[in-house]
């Protein structure tokens, strides 16, 4: 998962996370809580880099991942819009982006569209509080972000998807 996701900022703050834990092996699901909270998801890549990373079994990184309903296993629409409502995202302005993308694509946080092109998650503090308002676009973290660059940024995506078929 290194090469291929090496510009995939949400991997780094994970791995940063299992540093600040020292590669804990106890630290298991804290740090699953985060990579869910990074990703709005855990997938079978997450899951078996958090297992190589902590030199757990994956069988066992796998069990408690499923054993809590809370975590996602899968990234259910092609394009995750992650937004960070911890307290720093809050206050700068996230809530008022995600309402606005609400509006605009007609989806609700959670859910994924109609279409199964979008899904949109609320998640809490991603670690990264210093450029709040914080949202992830696919592998892009947002810093600073603001409702037009977001809104445009989901129309692009939506558009690039369009031409493609
Ligand atoms: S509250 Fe959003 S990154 Fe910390």
């Amino acid at each position: 998962m290194t090469t291929s996701t090496s510009l995939d900022k949400r991997l780094i703050l994970v791995d940063k996370a299992i540093t600040t834990y020292g590669n804990r092996k106890d630290a298991l699901l804290e740090i699953l809580h985060i990579a869910h909270n990074v990703y709005g998801y855990l997938d079978k890549k997450i899951l078996l880099h958090i297992s190589e990373k902590l030199n757990i079994p994956p069988s066992q990184v796998y069990g408690v991942a499923t054993f809590y309903n809370y975590f996602k296993l899968k990234k259910p629409g092609s394009h995750a819009i992650t937004f960070c409502l911890g307290t720093a995202c809050y206050v700068k302005g996230a809530e008022e982006i995600l309402s606005a993308l609400e509006k605009e694509f007609n989806i609700r946080r959670g859910e994924t569209s109609a279409d199964g092109k979008i899904s949109v998650f609320a998640t809490r503090c991603v670690g990264a509080c210093a450029m709040a308002p914080n949202v992830i676009v696919d592998d892009e973290m947002i810093g600073k972000a603001t409702k037009e660059q977001v809104l445009e940024k989901v129309r692009k995506l939506l558009e690039g998807e369009r031409s493609e078929t």
